[in-house]
């Protein structure tokens, strides 16, 4: 197949090239395919329909970035690549930045099948293959999807269908009193099984391809098994036994953690929680149960270390979850490039000998995230976070590739190769999650954001609720101590990661103060105090800032209006956001120790 040929298929093609270039290649892995190109032109083999559709689409990132096909066999890594909707069926998007719901309003399945279709297209492009349409925090409006809304949910899956991506539908564990009217949702009550069986059949008969149910329970006030004196297991088990026959799975979440502390206790400590609850249950889930893990043990901060959760488990599947949707990482106003931290989160140690990489297709079999698009003109509201929801489907099929790589590739399929656009662009983008972290999150110290929408800067907002979030700054120190002194936290990781993050003269900087308590003039690496240190990146995280703006403006002649102007806008309130950190901070600490900044910057009283 030759190029304008292609370019047809480009302009108006239904998602897979002209057949010619086609070819089977059955011993290849489900979903894989090897790209090649001879004298004839290009050739796609692929051992199912999926690796075509694949193939086709790697094809046309291949011309489009004047990449030639090196002929290696690409597969996904793991078999469920899942994007999580936190979308309510109100229209509302619960931490959604980029409008209302694409699937939703008033109560209703409400949506242009046209741009279904087109997202469909989008997220298969990018490797996904599942899809959760609804909120976790299941409404009883929303509870109705696997009751009266079913017809109209099939609707929707027919859409996605043809590009390879299963439903997922979010499940209140309530259910059986909720719709069913039983007096009990007990997980071990022979009516209660009956119902989840029945409902199953339902759901099954509407949507036989559905993967399966995605559970919140126990965990931010949402019915769970442990209110009926049930082991998390119990809970899943349920459900999974219901969903069995159809070849269905369970999605059960692991954000299980006492939402309800005093902030006078502490021994308490929220990011032991998923530990404590799941670990000890390890092999008594079905085996179409997979827990679904945050990678972080708190609530995707912008700094913290992996779960030790994620792999610990040896008889139970699991799945790490992200969050694509910028809750703590810049709510779609500051710019944030997701893949920067997914690399170093990917490449940090779980024992003395691997990486949390070499886990992903063995220990966790399944990767997720929380979707960051809405109905919005450009479906995530800033542009640039475009790239994240391509980023996540790209390393969760290939966790291997760096940030540089995706993002480069991002750039060149958005706007093109030209050099003197993309090199300064992904300069940009590589160094905004830096930048963030800088005036928000100073050597892993969460949770100073302002409480409940969880963007600009708030350093007590958090510090006498009952959510678990302290950081007990005083006069003197600041931080959680977690060692084996402390709370015990650092215990559950492996052993050489226990010896790594206990002394705090190996600890890696950046998560100093998630482990430890210390003093502000303890000296780091730099030879600058802890205070002096954070009073400077608060400095420069504007200065950063600054320079966004700068070299977005020089792009402006090689970007398209669209992009440019409503880019410009956001990296504008980024500045103030950016300004409002840096003054608030530094202050907080000034005002705390009284000392004052070495450099002599204006700090506020
Ligand atoms: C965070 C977020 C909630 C969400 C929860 C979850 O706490 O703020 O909106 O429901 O995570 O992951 O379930």
């Amino acid at each position: 197949m030759g190029y304008s040929e292609y370019d047809m298929w480009l302009q108006g093609g239904e998602g897979l090239p002209p057949e010619p270039c086609f070819a089977a290649g059955p011993s290849l892995p489900p979903e894989g395919f090897r790209l090649t190109q001879d004298a004839e032109g290009f050739r796609i083999e692929s051992a199912d329909e999926a690796g075509r559709m694949y193939g086709s689409y790697a094809l046309q990132a291949c011309l489009k970035l004047g990449k030639q096909p090196d002929g290696s066999v690409s597969a996904p890594a793991v078999p469920e690549r899942i994007l999580n909707h936190w979308d309510n069926l109100t229209g509302e998007v619960e931490r959604g930045y980029s409008g209302k719901s694409l699937f939703f309003k008033d109560g209703e399945l409400y949506y242009d099948p046209g741009r279904i279709k087109d997202y469909a297209r989008l997220l298969s492009s990018a490797g996904i293959n599942r899809v959760c349409l609804n909120n976790v925090n299941v409404t009883p409006l929303s509870a109705r999807l696997i009751t009266d809304k079913l017809p109209d949910l099939a609707e929707l899956a027919a859409i996605f269908r043809p590009f390879h991506i299963k439903l997922i539908i979010a499940v209140d564990f309530g259910s059986p009193v909720l719709l069913g009217g039983l007096p009990t949702a007990d997980p071990l009550d022979d009516r209660v099984i009956g119902w989840w069986a029945q409902a199953a059949d339902r759901v099954y008969e509407a949507i036989p391809d559905l993967a399966g149910f995605l559970v919140k329970a126990d965990s931010e006030f949402r019915d769970g098994p442990a209110a009926m004196g049930r082991t998390q297991a119990d809970g899943a088990n349920v459900l999974a036994r219901a969903v069995k026959p159809h070849g269905g799975k369970i999605w059960w979440r692991c954000f299980v953690y006492n939402c309800e502390q005093d902030w006078r206790d502490t021994k308490t400590d929220r990011p032991k929680a998923a530990y404590d609850h799941f670990f000890p249950l390890d092999g008594s889930f079905d085996a179409n149960v997979t827990l679904q893990i945050k990678h972080g043990p708190s609530d995707f901060q912008v700094r913290e270390p992996n779960s030790p959760l994620l792999g610990a488990m040896k008889h139970t599947a699991q799945a790490m979850e992200l969050q694509i949707t910028q809750e703590y990482t810049g709510q779609q106003i500051d710019l944030y490039a997701l893949a920067v931290q997914w690399e170093e989160i990917l490449s940090a140690a779980v024992s003395g000998t691997r990486t949390m990489r070499s886990l992903i297709g063995e220990e966790i079999g399944a990767m997720a995230a929380v979707a960051n698009t809405g109905n919005d003109a450009n479906w995530t509201g800033h542009t640039l976070a475009q790239a994240n929801l391509y980023a996540f489907g790209r390393l969760a099929w290939d966790p291997s590739l760096t940030a540089k790589e995706i993002l480069s590739d991002w750039i060149g399929l958005t706007f093109g190769t030209e050099p003197a656009l993309r090199e300064p662009l992904l300069g940009m983008m590589l160094s905004s999650r830096g930048t963030y972290e800088k005036y928000t999150t100073p050597l892993g110290l969460c949770w100073m954001v302002n409480v409940h929408h969880h963007y600009g800067p708030s350093p007590e907002g958090y510090e006498f609720s009952k959510w678990g979030t302290y950081h007990r700054a005083d006069h003197k120190a600041v931080g959680v101590d977690r060692t084996a002194n402390g709370t015990g936290y650092i215990q559950q990781y492996h052993p050489f990661l226990q010896a790594l993050y206990e002394d705090a003269d190996r600890c890696p900087e950046e998560l100093l103060l998630y482990f430890h308590r210390l003093s502000y003039d303890f000296k780091l690496k730099s030879g600058k105090t802890l205070l002096q240190h954070i009073y400077d990146t608060h400095f420069e995280g504007v200065e950063d800032v600054t320079d966004f703006m700068k070299t977005w403006e020089s792009l402006k002649p090689l970007l398209p209006e669209s992009a440019y102007a409503p880019v410009a806008v956001r990296l504008a309130r980024q500045l103030e956001n950016a300004k409002e950190w840096r003054d608030v901070i530094n202050t907080y600490f000034f005002r705390k120790t009284g000392i004052p900044d070495s450099k002599g910057r204006h700090i506020y009283r």
